[in-house]
């Protein structure tokens, strides 16, 4: 059996492994995990970073080895869990296996019945509603003059858009947002016991409730179909397929943190960034429309909304230089990933021209490689096009406050203001 602490402390690098599962790491500023995740990449190979009690994690933080292990899935599984602790069998038995969390046929079959459901009609409505949401967020603002950006802005866009899709009533939403918040605003952060304790319960009380109100829907659209998400997901018929009540809700809470924290962060660290580059952001206002994609998918690489995910080895395989067996735990740093100087020149730049810009934001291809890339990149050029276009000089005020979570790069809140008076 391999001592693997033994091989990073001969590469002088133990204490910094270990470093990765101290929670302070992960609310040092940001550069500073940056500079950590270079040196280790430097190693050359997988690094072992302890977790105390036996336990441990073998660390991909090369481009090349994230993208790998993404694209194996016999190798290196998504069950029992991709988030780091795995959830407890009794919460997977609760709210029933979420398709992040599942391999092979099981997963196969479900993404098909969500893909399904996604159709080229639903997914067009959805497009334009987006403009009109981010139309709608970006008037209100001009006129009301808030000052806080995730409130005010980034928060609004992804939920409202989704909820919409979904045809959530009017009468729901303000609760879903408030436990959404709940239920999302703690993972990856690690705390004081107390709290650590209280916490996870309010969270998924909060998840469980909203499960019940979704599944209450989903029953009212058997009934009764419309022409949203909801209504073809309960009718969907893949091969005799259509999701149940526990299926929907984790389907539905599931796209509230993948689709909704994920794309309010990379919205907020994209104001952030734009504000620290005015060459930038002078760049893009010159020419929307030619810069926005590349805009979009720089914020994305830069900010690396999730910050990683787990796998654990099913089969033995070599990856990186090392041998990995059966059993062993495995985290993808997406964020270590996405600033390889192997892959990206000068990877701490923001810049919007990079191109080619192959990123590993959403996964690093492979069966699970996200459902909602292609919306999150809509609603961002849309939200983008509203807020820069209009004559206001819309910038942020000071740092982003980060959660310092291990697994989603989330903004608690950042403030923001105008640099001239507009015409709302
Ligand atoms: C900037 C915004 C977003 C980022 C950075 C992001 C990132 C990711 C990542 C890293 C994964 C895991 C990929 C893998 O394991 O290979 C993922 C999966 C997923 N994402 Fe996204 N995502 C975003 C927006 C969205 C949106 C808007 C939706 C839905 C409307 C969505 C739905 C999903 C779903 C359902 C999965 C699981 C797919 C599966 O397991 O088969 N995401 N996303």
């Amino acid at each position: 059996m391999e001592v693997p602490v033994q091989r990073n402390a001969e590469a002088g690098a133990a204490a910094e492994c270990g470093a990765l599962a101290d929670p302070a790491f992960w609310r040092q500023p940001p550069q500073a995990r940056l500079d950590a995740f270079a040196r280790l990449r430097a190693l050359g190979s997988p690094v072992y970073v302890p977790e105390g009690r036996g336990r441990g994690h073998w660390a991909l933080l090369r481009h090349a080895d994230v993208q790998e292990a993404s694209r194996l899935p016999k190798v290196f599984a998504s069950a029992p869990g991709v988030t780091t602790p795995e959830p407890a069998r009794w919460v997977r038995a609760l709210f029933g296996d979420s398709m992040v969390n599942l391999d092979g046929a099981d997963h196969a079959r479900l993404r098909k019945v969500v893909q399904r459901a996604f159709t080229p009609r639903l997914l067009a409505a959805a497009e334009a509603d987006v403009h009109a949401v981010a139309a709608r967020i970006v008037d209100d603002v001009l006129a009301e003059r808030p000052d806080e950006f995730v409130s005010a802005v980034s928060s609004r866009l992804p939920l409202e858009v989704i909820c919409n899709m979904m045809g959530i009533p009017e009468r729901y939403r303000p609760e879903i947002a408030d436990r959404v918040n709940h239920a999302s605003e703690n993972i990856g952060v690690e705390r004081g016991l107390a709290s650590r304790l209280r916490m996870p319960g309010r969270g998924l009380r909060a998840l469980a409730r909203m499960q019940r109100m979704v599944a209450a829907i989903g029953r009212e659209r058997r009934r009764d179909p419309g022409d949203d998400l909801i209504s073809a997901l309960v009718c969907a018929n893949v091969d005799g397929q259509a999701l149940g009540a526990r299926q929907l809700g984790a389907f539905f809470s599931l796209l509230m943190v993948a689709g909704v924290e994920t794309t309010r962060n990379a919205i907020t660290h994209g104001l952030s960034l734009l504000t620290d580059h005015p060459g930038q952001r002078d760049l893009l206002l010159g020419d929307f429309e030619a810069y926005a994609d590349g805009a979009v998918d720089e914020m994305i690489r830069h900010s690396t909304p999730i910050i990683q995910f787990r796998r654990t080895v099913a089969a033995e395989h070599e990856l990186g230089g090392r041998l990995f067996r059966p059993g062993e735990k495995v985290v993808l740093y997406y964020a270590s990933a996405n600033r390889d100087e192997a892959v990206f020149p000068d990877p701490d730049a923001f810049d919007i021209t990079r191109s080619p810009n192959p990123h590993l934001g959403f996964g690093g291809g492979g069966p699970h490689f996200c459902l909602g890339a292609h919306l999150a990149r809509v609603e961002m050029k849309a939200l983008f096009r509203e807020l820069l276009t209009r004559p206001v000089g819309l910038r942020a005020v000071g740092l982003p406050d980060l959660a310092g979570s291990n697994f989603d790069n989330r903004v608690r809140s950042l403030r923001f203001a105008f640099d001239a008076p507009g015409d709302a």
